[in-house]
């Protein structure tokens, strides 16, 4: 294990000996931490806080504007029904990632530790968002066939190449995280159960996040420059793949909420608000691309402008997208 440097900048194994006991030391329960039976916390379908905020790339377009209220309802509850069950779908492929990594790591690892930590966090998670789900009563499949297909061969990427994996990881992190903070931040008046789900979540995924920044960071410089060069034409690829997962309704769902495909192709990503959104998801991934050498090859570099999710990196993790854009 290394020890302190002499310039005393923390090494890897202490940084993430940090994060561990911060999970020891504030983490939440999905059933303690939550008052699921307090009347506030019920959920009326017919709550009109459900209606999509206008900082939502759907919620500020004229079609959804000019819907009548149940509608606009009928949308806002689905689409965050939809949201949470591909994000604890994430989660369990997450859990069961880190399990096949966990089970490569020698005696006395750091990573060993804090991926438990994790995959305990995330448990919690899948329970808080699943319950969220139940309440809300939509039958939310979650991500598209594909996905959900894939679901048991993704985990094991994790102990093949940990390095591509972490970086999905961040693919279904960063767009969780960053669109969960942007609505905390905008501070609409939203239902208070959501509010609740989104503070514990925000809380324990800057650990998960920090630790798949410190973890690439780290092993960055042990790859191989064939691993560099298929991993680094995989980022790009995996980023819009797991963000439209997550992101974009399927075609099923958008019939059953009556969305017009012309809207649905507006929002999903053609109009200059929604490429603006698009590109702001992934500052911070920008940015830690760079710093793993991810987008040093042409063919990266292109792909990155291909799937519309190019533009200037973060300067510092979790720097709000207005500034960064
Ligand atoms: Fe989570
Ligand atoms: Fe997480």
């Amino acid at each position: 294990m290394t020890v302190l440097r002499s310039d005393a900048t923390p090494t890897y194994e202490q940084r993430l000996r940090t994060l561990s006991e911060a999970s020891v030391h504030q983490h939440f329960d999905a059933f303690l931490d939550i008052d699921w039976d307090a009347p506030e916390n019920t959920v009326d379908p017919e709550d009109p806080r459900w209606v999509l905020p206008s900082h939502d790339v759907m919620g500020r377009t004229e079609w959804y504007r000019s819907l009548p209220l149940e509608h606009q309802v009928r949308i806002g509850l689905y689409h965050q029904a939809r949201i949470t069950k591909v994000g604890l779908q994430f989660e369990q492929i997450l859990i069961s990632g880190l399990m096949n990594y966990a089970f490569s790591r020698p005696n006395g690892s750091a990573e060993f530790r804090y991926a438990t930590h994790e995959a305990t966090e995330e448990c919690h998670h899948t329970q808080m968002f699943q319950e969220f789900v139940n309440r809300t009563g939509v039958d939310a499949r979650g991500g598209s066939r594909f996905f959900r297909a894939m679901a048991p061969v993704l985990p094991l990427a994790a102990r093949w190449v940990p390095f591509g994996f972490f970086f999905g990881v961040l693919a279904g992190e960063e767009p969780i995280d960053h669109v969960q903070k942007s609505v905390l931040r905008a501070g609409d008046d939203m239902h208070p159960l959501l509010r609740r789900i989104m503070q514990i979540h925000v809380a324990e995924e800057a650990r998960h996040i920090g630790f798949a920044h410190q973890y690439l960071q780290h092993n960055a410089e042990r790859l191989s420059r064939v691993e560099r060069g298929v991993i680094s034409v995989a980022v790009p690829l995996l980023m819009k793949w797991l963000c439209n997962e997550i992101l974009v309704p399927s075609r099923s769902v958008r019939r059953e909420l009556a969305i017009p495909d012309d809207v649905a192709a507006e929002v999903y990503w053609d109009s200059p608000e929604s490429q603006k959104f698009l590109r702001d998801l992934f500052g911070d991934v920008r940015m830690l691309a760079d710093e793993t050498g991810m987008r040093r090859n042409r063919v990266a570099r292109w792909l990155w402008r291909r799937m519309d999710i190019d533009g200037r990196p973060s300067r510092f993790r979790g720097e709000p997208a207005s500034a960064a854009a």
